[in-house]
Parts: structure tokens; C-alpha cells; sequence
């Protein structure tokens, strides 16, 4: 593939970005190889610093460490992401997408992000999203708009995999699509957590760029075979 992240994820939409929360760390590498082979072209990391939300989770040490040509997604649900951008993007993110909710500087994070070059190769650029939590107002997005390329809506409260999809996500989804139509700018959409076998048939109607799907893939043995049906599952929907 070649362009920027957004020309090599704009090609390939509506695709999915594979949550590594609920991974088997013992044989990533082997779910990994097991998952690209099915198709699936982003790794979604969650990090989680215990104060943004409850959990603790990665850094980039870890991100950093995993060797793949799949687009690496990274999803900051950190206090201060802006103090942290430099080192994420050394990890060789390819997404970096932050929550308004985690700065008093959300603006000022994207535009420092926007000037930063791809650690796996320049030319690519960073891809930039901003992802709201289910409680917090569509319209925070906004002012934001000129600075990402992409808007994430959280269907579960932020922590943990395998949560319920949140029911108000589909209307809230129609209020981000609105403020993008007016913003006149090609931005994509994204829905992250809760997306299962049950209702991805349902969700992948909704004309959703990019499913963020972790236990829906890696819960059970057969992770490639999961991505394989959620990918089908999700194009097929869109025909619809
Ligand atoms: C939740 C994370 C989501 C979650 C997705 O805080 O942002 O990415 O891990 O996992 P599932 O698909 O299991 O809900
Ligand atoms: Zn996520």
C-alpha cells in the first residue's frame, strides 16, 4: 500500500481495526500472522493509564515491540496525551486518536500531532482521530474537525473488552455525520467496543467507516476465522 494513512484507509473502508485488549499475549505474534491473512489491515491498541479510565494497560515499549505491517491504531484513553504524543509516535503509530474529554488542549494536541512525522515512514504522515466517551456531548467535537481525519464514537464506557454496545451510539452517530457534513471536510467515522457476531449484521448498516472489534475476533480459538466473518459480515451490510 501506498499514500498517507488516511489515502491507505480510505481505500480499504469500511473495514475493522482489531482490538488487541482480549489478545492471547503468549502467541501474538502467531494471532497476528492468523488475522492479517484474513484480511484485516489495523491493530487497535488500547492504552489505559488507570486515571483516564479504570484500567491500566499498554505503552509503547509494547506497541513498539510488535512487529507488523498492519497499520498500527492507538487509542490514548490517557490524561495528557499531548505530553505523550512524541513517544506513541516513536512506537510506530500509524493512528493516534485522543479523547477531548482527557485534555484542557485537545486542539492543541491535534495540531502538535498534525506536524509530527510516521516513525515507519515519513511519507505515510499520522492519520488523526479524536474518540468521545457515551456520556460526553457530540457536539465537543466540533471545534475539532479541521484537525482530525477521522471521529470515533465509544459504544461501551472505556476500560475494559467485551462490554454491551450501547444502544444511543446509532443516533449519536447521525449528530457526528451532521457536524461533519457541515464541516465540508472528508472526515471518517469510526464506532469502538461492543461490536459482536449478534450485531455487527445491525451496526454495519449504519455506514460506519471503521469497527473497532477485540473480543468478537480473539475470544476463542479461532481468531482468523472471526475476523474473516466480521469483515464479510461488515461489507455485506454495507451493500445492503
Ligand atoms: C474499550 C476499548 C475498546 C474495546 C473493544 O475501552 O476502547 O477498543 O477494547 O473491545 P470489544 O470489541 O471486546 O468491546
Ligand atoms: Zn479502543
Amino acid at each position: 500500500m501506498t499514500g498517507t494513512v488516511s489515502e491507505r484507509v480510505q481505500k480499504v473502508v469500511p473495514t475493522i481495526s482489531v482490538g488487541m485488549l482480549t489478545a492471547d499475549m503468549m502467541v501474538l505474534g502467531r494471532e497476528l500472522d492468523a488475522i492479517k491473512e484474513a484480511g484485516v489491515v489495523m491493530v487497535h491498541f488500547d492504552v489505559m493509564d488507570g486515571k483516564f479510565c479504570p484500567m491500566i494497560t499498554v505503552g509503547p515499549p509494547v506497541i513498539k515491540s510488535v512487529r507488523t505491517d498492519m497499520l498500527k491504531d492507538v487509542h490514548l484513553m490517557i490524561n495528557e496525551p499531548l505530553e505523550h504524543l512524541e513517544s506513541f509516535v516513536a512506537a510506530g503509530a500509524d493512528l493516534i486518536t485522543i479523547h477531548p474529554e482527557s485534555t484542557i488542549h485537545a486542539h492543541r494536541a491535534l495540531q502538535t500531532l498534525g506536524t509530527m512525522k510516521n516513525h515507519n515512514d515519513h511519507a505515510r504522515g499520522i492519520m488523526r482521530g479524536i474518540a468521545l466517551n457515551p456520556g460526553t456531548p457530540v457536539a465537543v467535537v466540533e471545534p475539532l474537525l479541521d484537525e482530525v481525519d477521522i471521529v470515533f464514537l465509544l459504544a461501551v464506557n472505556p476500560g475494559w473488552g467485551g462490554q454491551k454496545f450501547i444502544s444511543a451510539t446509532p443516533a449519536r452517530l447521525e449528530q457526528v455525520r451532521a457536524l461533519i457534513e457541515r464541516s465540508g471536510r472528508h472526515i471518517l467515522t469510526g464506532l469502538d467496543g461492543g461490536i459482536t457476531r449478534g450485531n455487527i449484521g445491525e451496526i454495519s448498516k449504519l455506514g460506519v467507516d471503521i469497527l473497532v472489534i477485540g473480543s468478537a475476533v480473539f475470544d476463542g480459538p479461532e481468531s482468523a476465522k472471526n475476523a474473516r466473518f466480521m469483515l464479510h459480515e461488515l461489507r455485506q451490510g454495507r451493500e445492503q
